[in-house]
C-alpha cells in the first residue's frame, strides 16, 4: 500500500489505475481514465478543466442532462427524508408513486410492477417471472427465443439470452440454451417469421425476449415496425411470453415514450433502466400482465417469485425517477427529442453519399452508421480505437462499437453542441479517408 502523501502526488487517473478495474476495459492497453469532476447539461468536464460532449448519453442513460438542478433538488429532499428501507413486508411513498404512474404509462395490460437495480437484473426478473409462470401454471416450459445480436445484459441469465460472441465465450458452459433466430434488419424480415413459426409450432417456447426496434450492443441494428408487430402476433396467437426489453430504447429514445408505442401488439413484461432516472442512479423496473401476476398469487407459498436484492425499491432512486417523470411531462423534453431527430434527418443527407458511411440509419434521436473500409467488422477491429481516439481528441464522447458511430444525445444537447459532433463526423470521414491503409 502507498502511503497517503505519495498518493497526493499523483493525479486522480494515475490513482484510479493503481486501484480501479474498469468495465468492458482492457486494462493494460487501455492508458489512463479521464477523470471526470463535473458534469452540466450536455457537457462533462475533466479534473483538469477541458470539457467534453457527451454524445452517447453516458451509456445510453442520461435524459435531461448532467447534475440537473431539479433531479439534484428532488434527490437531496429524499436523501433528508428516507435514503432506504428493507421492502419486503415494508413500502414507502417513492415506490408507490412511481409504480403508479410508470402503469399510467406503459399500456393498459401491464398490471404490476417489480424493482431491481439495473437493466441486467430487470431481465433477470423477466425471464423468472416467465419461466416461473408457466411452471406455477403447471405447463413448464423452458425454451426461450431472442436474436442473434442480442444484448440484455451481463448477468449469467441475461448473457444467456443475448447473441454468443468473444464477450460470452469464457462463460459459454453456463449459459443455458436459447433459441436463437436472425435479427430483422432489412432483408432478413421473412428469414426471421420463418424461423420464429418453425421455432413455436410446437408449442414448447417458453418466452420470446428482445430489444424492440433497435438492438443496441449488437451494434444500433434496426428493424421495422412491421415484423415486431408480426412477431408479437404470432407471440399472443401461440401463447409464447413476450418480454419487451426497453432498457435502452425506453423513455423517449426513439420518439414515442416506449418504442413498443410504435406498435399495436403490446408485450407481457417490460424491462426498463437507464432513462427510468433520467439516469441519475441505477434502478431497474420489471412489470408484467395480470395474467402473469395472478400465477404467483396463491395461497400456495411455492408459488412466490423468490427474487430480491438488497436495494429493492430504493427510495432515492425512485424519487429521482419520479423527478426524472415529472421532466418527461413537460412539452420541452419532447420538442427536444422532435427537434434532435429533425437535425439528425438533415445531417443524414450531407453525409449519405459519402462512400466510407455504410448503412446509415436513424430511428428518433440515436443516428447510427457503419464505416466501410473492407476490413473486417468487428468491435476488436483496430477502426474503433482509431475513432475514439479520434472523437477524445475532439473533446467528444462518442464511443463507437467496433466500426459503427452512433449518436445518443441527452435531450438537452443544444444545436450548437450537435453542430460541433456532426462536423467533427464529417471531419472522420476525411482523415479517414487520408489514413485507410492502417486499417
Ligand atoms: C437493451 C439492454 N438491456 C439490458 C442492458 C443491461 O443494463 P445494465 O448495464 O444496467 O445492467 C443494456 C445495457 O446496455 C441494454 O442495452
Amino acid at each position: 500500500m502507498e502511503n497517503k502523501s505519495s498518493q497526493q502526488q499523483k493525479t486522480l487517473a494515475e490513482r484510479d489505475h493503481a486501484v480501479i478495474w474498469h468495465p468492458f476495459t482492457q486494462m493494460k492497453t487501455s492508458g489512463l481514465p479521464i477523470a471526470i469532476a463535473r458534469g452540466e447539461g450536455a457537457r462533462l468536464y475533466d479534473e483538469e478543466g477541458n470539457e467534453y460532449i457527451d454524445a452517447i448519453a453516458s451509456w445510453w442513460m442520461n435524459s435531461h442532462g448532467h447534475a440537473h438542478p431539479y433531479l439534484a433538488k428532488k434527490l437531496a429532499e429524499q436523501a433528508n427524508t428516507l435514503e432506504h428501507a428493507i421492502f419486503a413486508n415494508f413500502t414507502h411513498r417513492p415506490a408507490v408513486e412511481l409504480a403508479e404512474r410508470l402503469l399510467e404509462k406503459l399500456p393498459e395490460n401491464q398490471a404490476r410492477v417489480f424493482y431491481s437495480d439495473n437493466g441486467s437484473t430487470s431481465v433477470e426478473v423477466g425471464l423468472k417471472m416467465c419461466f416461473q409462470y408457466w411452471h406455477n401454471i403447471g405447463n413448464p416450459k423452458t425454451k426461450i427465443i431472442a436474436f442473434k445480436d442480442a444484448y440484455h445484459g451481463d448477468t449469467f441469465g441475461a448473457m444467456s439470452v443475448g447473441g454468443r460472441s468473444a464477450f460470452t465465450e469464457p462463460f459459454a458452459p453456463f449459459l443455458f440454451d436459447v433459441e436463437f433466430i436472425d435479427t430483422p434488419v432489412a432483408g432478413k424480415e421473412e428469414l426471421c417469421i420463418q424461423q420464429f413459426e418453425e421455432l413455436i409450432k410446437d408449442g414448447d417456447v417458453a418466452g420470446f425476449v428482445f430489444e424492440p426496434l433497435i438492438l443496441g450492443a449488437g451494434g444500433m441494428l434496426m428493424y421495422s415496425t412491421t415484423v415486431l408487430e408480426q412477431l408479437l402476433g404470432l407471440c399472443r396467437k401461440n401463447n409464447v411470453v413476450s418480454i419487451a426489453d426497453e432498457v435502452m430504447v425506453g423513455f423517449g429514445r426513439t420518439g414515442k415514450f416506449f418504442a413498443t408505442d410504435h406498435i399495436s401488439q403490446k408485450p407481457d413484461i417490460f424491462c426498463l433502466s437507464k432513462g427510468l432516472t433520467g439516469g441519475t442512479m441505477a434502478l431497474g423496473v420489471t412489470t408484467c400482465t395480470k395474467d402473469i401476476f395472478n400465477a404467483f398469487y396463491s395461497d400456495n407459498k411455492y408459488k412466490t417469485l423468490f427474487h430480491g436484492h438488497s436495494c429493492t425499491g430504493n427510495p432515492l432512486a425512485c424519487s429521482v425517477a419520479l423527478a426524472s417523470l415529472d421532466l418527461f411531462d413537460k412539452n420541452e423534453t419532447w420538442d427536444n427529442i422532435l427537434r434532435i431527430t429533425n437535425k439528425h434527418k438533415i445531417f443524414s443527407e450531407e453525409i449519405e453519399n459519402n462512400r466510407l458511411v455504410g448503412n446509415l440509419r436513424q430511428r428518433g434521436v440515436i443516428l447510427a452508421f457503419d464505416i466501410v473500409i473492407g476490413s473486417e467488422v468487428s468491435y476488436f477491429n483496430n477502426i474503433r480505437d482509431y475513432v475514439w481516439e479520434f472523437f477524445v481528441r475532439q473533446k467528444i464522447i462518442l464511443r463507437p462499437l467496433g466500426n459503427t458511430v452512433y449518436i445518443f444525445p441527452p435531450y438537452c444537447i443544444t444545436d450548437e453542441e450537435l453542430e460541433k459532433v456532426y462536423r467533427a463526423i464529417k471531419q472522420l470521414l476525411t482523415n479517414i479517408e487520408v489514413d485507410h491503409k492502417q486499417f
